[in-house]
């Protein structure tokens, strides 16, 4: 009874609230106002390219460059790129090729059973100006061609950040991978990632140089604090950074989600801070919507663009350095944020991620992630408020009415601000299908990712510190603060 008395009181309270605005204060300077604040890295939202993918996408698809290009206007810096995946082990170093990769496959939506690729692969993830992870092979245990190809990443990649010894080797037993024969665990893989770390990191004579983990299934079976508990001195001096991979997965609805996306989260929680306490980086090495290229009905639309911007600022928040959204085959690429013909809505997520994080050094959340409604803000070197984006994560299908929430915006100062809206006409939109999305009322432009359309900046006035905005249900809102 009296549960059931305390479950009408709160009911009733939510019915009460319904159309309230969703009240949030900007703190007036970083590691005040007993929020938490994470440290940014130059560029947090990086793209992972498939192994095998990677010279199509710098050397045959246009939008690539100009699409990486957009998001270094805002931050000053080239993304930060990871080349790896599945094909990273079934891939060889060929010192007699002269092509990036050769492979055969019957139909051009495969990805390679087995490839090779020559030095000159290498040479192009060094023509890129921005930081590189090179994915090299562990699963065929063939250790003397991992060291020669690392050998030539560190010649050839001037931007070398590290290089990772194999992928998602939880599965390597089940793939039939040679270095799985026998018994294959978490333990018998750290005890492996230790020893070609060792091996590989003297051969190259570098250290840092290994990221480490790089495994998919969660933790704590796999993962970073399984990993560093096997650990001694000497591995640890090769390592650079410990990554894990991630796929959510669920339904539109279900993976934007702010509170989804929040709880997912929390499950790296123990990860990151075993990371941090070696004084090492964690990132996301691998990770997009649904595995396995995408889901056709839940990657290319707006609630993945949105659960895209959501999810790497809350990665951000938890001390995930960097993540790096995973690009597969050409052409068969469902969470793909460009292709050769068409954008990809996701893109729009993590270019209003990345403009809210541009050349700032501290992120905080103004939300504990237990609603469907986020605000963050960013801050800069010297802990000024740059800007805050707030999030509306309620669904909105495309049929029926659309709902709304006010959100209250107080700690301003001044009195008027700027904001640019990331929205669509629902969560469903998808670009490919003619739906436009749209970032302060300006466009990516199918097959070069060029901007189009005129800027529409929305001028809100603050009253006494504060202003009140609405958001429709799948939607964002970037305020600019300085
Ligand atoms: C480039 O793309 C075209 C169109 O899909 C394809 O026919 C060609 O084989 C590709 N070339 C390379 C080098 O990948
Ligand atoms: C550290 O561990 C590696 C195996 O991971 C082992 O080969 C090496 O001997 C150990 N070094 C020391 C100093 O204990
Ligand atoms: C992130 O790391 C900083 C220290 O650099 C710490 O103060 C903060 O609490 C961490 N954030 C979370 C969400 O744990």
């Amino acid at each position: 009874m009296a549960s059931y008395l305390r479950r009408l009181a709160l009911l009733l309270a939510a019915a009460q609230h319904a159309g309230a605005a969703v009240v949030f204060t900007v703190p007036r300077e970083a590691h005040t106002g007993g929020y938490r604040y994470a440290p940014l890295d130059p560029a947090p939202v990086g793209i992972s390219f498939e192994f095998f993918a990677f010279p199509s996408y710098f050397s045959n698809v246009s939008a690539t460059t100009q699409c990486l290009s957009n998001w270094k206007d805002l931050t000053g810096v080239w993304p930060p790129i990871r080349i790896g995946g599945t094909t990273q082990d079934r891939a060889q170093y060929d010192s007699r090729t002269s092509a990036y990769v050769v492979y055969s496959v019957s139909n051009p939506a495969d990805a390679p059973a087995s490839l090779t690729f020559g030095s000159k692969f290498l040479t192009l993830a060094g023509s890129y100006g921005g930081s590189v992870v090179v994915g090299l092979n562990r699963g065929k245990n063939n250790i003397q061609n991992t060291i020669d190809a690392a050998k030539i990443a560190v010649s050839e990649v001037g931007n070398l950040l590290a290089v990772e010894l194999g992928n998602e080797p939880e599965y390597y037993a089940r793939n039939g991978q040679p270095i799985a024969g026998g018994s294959w665990s978490p333990a018998a893989d750290a005890a492996s990632q230790n020893n070609w770390g060792i091996l590989v990191g003297s051969a190259v004579n570098k250290a840092p140089i290994i990221q480490a983990g790089n495994s998919n299934d969660s933790p704590p079976q796999w993962g970073a604090a399984e990993l560093i508990a096997t650990e001694n001195a000497t591995v640890k001096q090769y390592v650079k950074t410990y990554a894990h991979h991630n796929y959510p997965g669920g339904s539109v609805t279900s993976l934007m989600s702010h509170r989804g996306i929040s709880s997912n989260l929390h499950v790296f929680d123990a990860d990151i801070a075993a990371a941090l306490k070696e004084g090492k980086p964690y990132v996301f090495g691998e990770t997009n919507s649904v595995s396995g290229g995408g889901a056709a009905g839940v990657s290319p639309t707006f609630g993945a663009a949105l659960w895209t911007m959501d999810y790497v600022l809350r990665a951000s928040y938890s001390n995930i350095s960097r993540t790096y959204f995973h690009h597969g085959t050409v052409g068969n690429c469902q969470y793909c944020f460009w292709g050769r013909y068409s954008m990809g809505a996701p893109y729009y997520g993590a270019y209003a991620a990345t403009a809210l994080l541009a050349k700032a050094s501290f992120l905080t959340a103004l939300d504990d992630g237990t609603t469907n409604y986020a605000a963050y803000v960013s801050f800069d070197s010297k802990g000024a408020p740059l800007r805050v984006l707030l999030y509306n994560s309620d669904y909105f299908s495309g049929s029926g009415s659309r709902s709304s929430q006010s959100f209250e915006l107080g700690g301003l100062t001044g009195s008027a601000v700027n904001a640019k809206r990331l929205t669509a006409e629902s969560a469903m939109s998808r670009i490919d299908q003619n739906g436009l999305v749209s970032f302060g009322g300006q466009t990516f432009t199918n097959g070069d990712c060029t901007m189009a359309g005129a800027e529409a900046v929305e001028p809100l006035t603050v009253t006494n510190g504060k202003t009140t905005v609405t958001l429709k249900a799948s939607e964002a809102l970037l305020v600019y603060l300085q």
